[in-house]
C-alpha cells in the first residue's frame, strides 16, 4: 500500500522511539521524510538504512533555526512539506512542585512545548502557501489528564494540546489541519528508563509495561505510526482540531464508572 505515496514529512525526534516508527511506517507508505533529531548516531544510521526516501539533519527542536533548517530541507529536497510530525520529547525534570528548580522547568518546557510551537509556527506559513498540509503533535494520555506523568510534562502535554486545537482554528480555513496523538505508555528507551531506570532495558520494559495492559500487550513504536499515518494521510481530511487518544483505553476508560455502574452482564 501506499497511503501516503508523493509526500513528503519533517518527523522530530525521528531517530529513535516512536519518531522512528513513524519515520518507518511513512516510508514504507510512500513519503520521503526527514529525520529530525539530536541523536546524530541513530539518525544517520536510520538514514543510512532507510535510503534516499530519508534525510538527516541534526536538529536541537528548541532552536527555531534548526526548526526552519529542517523544514527548508524537506522543501528543497523533497519538493513540499505535506506533513509535519512534532514529536522530539524527554521526561524532564520530576519530583515534588517545591522541589523544582526554575530552569529545570524552562528546559523541559522547551523541549516539549516550545519545540512543538516552533514548529508548527513554522510549518503553518510553507503548508497555507501550498494549500495544504497535516501537522501532527505528539502530546501524551498525560495530556489529558492529571498524575500520569511528571508535573512539567504534564503542563507541557496539556501545552500541546492547547496550542493545537487553538492553531487548528487558523489553520483550516486554509486546508491545513493539526491533530493530536496522546500515546499511551509505549515500548521505547524514554518509558524503559522510567519502568526500569536503565533505557536500554527494552525487554524488561515491555514486560513490565504489558502487565498494564488488559490485553497483556503494551504498545510500540509500530502501534502509534499506524496512528500518525491515519493523521498524515488524506483519509483524516475531516480531522482537525482532534485529540487522539491512543492507550488501549488503559487511562482514558473510566474503571471508576464501572465500579460504580457495573456493566450488566446478560
Ligand atoms: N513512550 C511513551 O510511552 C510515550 C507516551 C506518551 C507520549 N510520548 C511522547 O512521544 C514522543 C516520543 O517519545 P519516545 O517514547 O519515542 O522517546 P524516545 O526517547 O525513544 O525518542 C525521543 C527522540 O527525541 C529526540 N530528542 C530529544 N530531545 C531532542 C531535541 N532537543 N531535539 C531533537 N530531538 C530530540 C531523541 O534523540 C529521540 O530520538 C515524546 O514527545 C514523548 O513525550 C511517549
Amino acid at each position: 500500500m501506499a497511503r501516503l505515496a508523493g509526500k513528503s514529512a519533517v518527523v522530530t525526534g525521528g531517530a529513535r522511539g516512536i519518531g522512528e516508527g513513524i519515520v518507518r511506517r511513512f516510508v514504507a507508505e510512500g513519503a520521503r521524510c526527514v529525520i529530525a533529531d539530536i541523536d546524530v548516531a541513530a539518525g544517520e544510521a536510520l538514514a543510512a538504512e532507510l535510503g534516499d526516501a530519508t534525510l538527516f539533519l541534526r536538529t536541537d527542536v528548541t532552536s527555531e533555526a534548526d526548526i526552519v533548517a529542517a523544514i527548508d530541507a524537506c522543501v528543497s529536497s523533497f519538493g513540499a512539506l505535506d506533513v509535519m510530525v512534532n514529536n522530539a520529547g524527554i521526561v524532564g525534570v520530576t519530583g515534588p512542585i517545591g522541589e523544582t528548580a526554575l530552569d529545570d522547568y524552562e528546559r523541559t518546557m522547551a523541549v516539549l512545548l516550545t519545540s512543538v510551537f516552533l514548529g508548527t509556527k513554522n510549518a503553518l506559513p510553507v503548508m497555507v502557501s501550498q494549500g495544504s498540509g497535516s501537522i501532527i503533535n505528539t502530546a501524551s494520555t498525560a495530556g489529558v489528564q492529571g498524575g500520569l506523568g511528571p508535573h512539567v510534562y504534564t503542563t507541557a502535554k496539556h501545552g500541546v494540546i492547547g496550542l493545537s486545537k487553538s492553531v487548528a482554528v487558523e489553520a483550516a480555513p486554509f486546508g491545513v489541519r493539526v491533530n493530536v496523538l496522546c500515546p499511551g505508555a509505549t515500548l521505547s528507551s524514554l518509558t524503559a528508563g522510567l519502568v526500569t531506570g536503565d533505557k536500554d532495558n527494552l525487554d524488561g520494559a515491555y514486560e513490565r509495561l504489558s502487565s498494564k495492559y488488559a490485553g497483556g500487550r503494551a504498545p510500540k513504536p509500530a502501534d502509534m505510526a499506524n496512528a500518525a499515518l491515519f493523521m498524515a494521510s488524506d483519509e483524516s481530511e475531516f480531522m482537525n482540531g482532534a485529540v487522539m487518544v491512543v492507550d488501549a483505553g488503559k487511562e482514558t476508560l473510566s474503571d471508576r464508572a464501572a465500579k460504580f455502574y457495573p456493566i450488566p452482564t446478560r
